[in-house]
């Protein structure tokens, strides 16, 4: 058998015949790591997961390629069967990345204990104990789901030959090695090398496979970044530790939009689906009180009401302290530059603090004009009535610019009470509304918000 000896970068993967000190694709120092690759498989190795008739390898015109029609794997979790675009596909390979602590386990397990499917949960990270335990507090309601811990991937082919399993779960990707490379389990090289024998495993079995991956500190799945360019479905986890919910993103689908996400709390039994986000992420006081605002946020294809806090107050120590969660502090600094620049108000001499509630995490800029409310609210100290939301990009000339899908803000604010919302005039073209219990107040620029909201 032929042996290649390859470097490899632990950060990118990017391949080299000789070893360098410094990567020449991302940069990083003292990455490259010696790998022996054996250049063909066995013939035993290659076939021990085939079932099933080899595939056709010919070309064949697009009108007579014939497919069954295998239907979607339901799953009992609302939220998941959303952001997968409607089940699981046949055959398919997803991959679920997220911090460590954030639930990826907690997700994976309730799908594996709660759907009526032959599942096998494969983990190389907890002991059999371990999972039965966390099973029994989410609560068992499939008995006949399968636990295996096992980290050789030789292995794990031959329990599923065994068991035949309907889903295949893996928790994590980073702990499973092939005998195929000679490298640590979580290198690049196994984390590539096993990704893509279970991508052929998958498509030559239908059976589909789940992947737990976890997150580098950069934020991006660890491994390089093929390992998303060979399943065919990313889902990002994410959330704040310190706070309950959860979100099930979707980064990459090649059967669906990646428009869907999913809303779950982190509970003491386990992860609880949550259908009506807004509800929970408006602060519970009646009270108005000066820099709380609410945003009409879209994440996905939800609108989502958010509440945006911001606390302006003097600075006491030299330079003034900016600060930000769950908003980015450039766009923060931005909207401060438009304020002083186009409104007139100075926060030069103030510490400006920005909190998004339930520790949210939110990309839909239309959530701009509710954050200068906010700031002007503080500033001023003066409160906004509790009946009213806003939804607007802030442009850098200080313009409120508009925002897509505008007819379902503004009924779902109208669907929770709310009686003003404040939009981008140019939102109003074309603008038809089942629900006329709203007023809509609409705006050009941000200068108009200081007669309208603080007179
Ligand atoms: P886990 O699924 O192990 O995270 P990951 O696999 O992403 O690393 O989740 C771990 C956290 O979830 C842990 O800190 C405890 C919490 N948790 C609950 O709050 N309730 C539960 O029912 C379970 C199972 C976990
Ligand atoms: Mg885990």
């Amino acid at each position: 058998m032929k042996e290649k000896v390859l470097f490899v970068c632990n950060n990118c993967g990017n391949q080299t015949t000789k070893w360098e000190g410094r990567c020449v694709n991302c940069q990083s120092w003292n990455s490259y790591e010696e790998q022996t690759i054996r250049k063909e498989t066995t013939k035993a190795e290659k076939k021990h997961w085939k079932e099933g008739p080899t595939i056709k390898k010919s070309a064949q015109p697009i009108a007579e390629i014939q497919y069954s029609k295998s239907p979607r794997l339901e799953v009992p979790d609302k939220e998941l069967q959303r952001t997968l675009g409607g089940g699981i596909v046949p055959g398919s390979i997803t991959l679920i990345g997220g911090d460590p602590g954030i639930g990826k386990s907690t997700l994976l397990l309730q799908l594996a204990v709660n759907s009526p499917y032959k599942i096998l949960y494969i983990s190389g990270e907890e002991s059999a104990q371990q999972i039965k335990m966390r099973a029994e507090r989410i609560g068992i309601k499939n008995h006949d789901c399968l636990i295996l811990t096992e980290t050789n991937l030789n292995t794990i082919f031959e329990s599923i030959k065994k068991e035949k399993p309907e889903l295949v779960i893996i928790d994590s990707i980073q702990t499973i090695s092939s005998s195929l490379v000679d490298s640590f389990p979580g290198s690049v090289t196994q984390v590539r090398e096993c990704t893509a024998e279970l991508q052929i495993f998958a498509k030559e079995s239908q059976i589909p496979v789940f992947l737990i991956g976890h997150i580098n500190k950069e934020g991006h799945i660890a491994g390089p970044k093929i390992l998303e360019h060979i399943v065919d479905t990313v889902l990002q986890f994410e959330g704040d530790r310190n706070h309950i919910y959860r979100i099930l993103r979707t980064k990459k689908n090649r059967f669906g939009s990646t428009d869907e996400l999913g809303i779950y709390a982190m509970e003491t039994t386990g992860l609880r689906e949550i259908a009506n986000p807004s509800e929970l992420l408006l602060s519970q006081s009646d009270e108005s009180l000066s820099g709380s605002v609410i945003a009409v946020t879209i994440e996905g294809m939800r609108p989502m009401l958010i509440e945006t806090q911001a606390l302006v107050s003097q600075a006491i120590y030299g330079t003034p302290q900016r600060s930000s969660t769950g908003f980015d502090l450039r766009r923060l600094s931005m909207l401060l530059a438009v304020l002083e620049k186009r409104a007139g108000l100075f926060f030069g001499q103030n510490d400006v603090f920005l909190n998004i509630a339930g520790g949210m995490k939110v990309h839909d800029t239309s959530i701009d004009l509710a954050i200068v409310v906010a700031l002007i609210s503080s500033l001023n100290n003066i409160p906004i009535d509790k009946d009213c939301c806003f939804a607007g990009e802030i442009g850098l000339t200080g313009e409120i610019r508009a925002v897509n899908r505008i007819e379902q803000r503004i009924e779902e604010a109208a669907k929770l009470g709310f009686k003003k919302i404040y939009i981008s005039k140019y939102n109003l073209k074309g603008l038809k509304l089942k629900n006329n219990n709203i007023e809509i107040f609409p705006l050009a620029k941000v200068d108009e918000l200081i007669p309208v909201l603080f007179a």
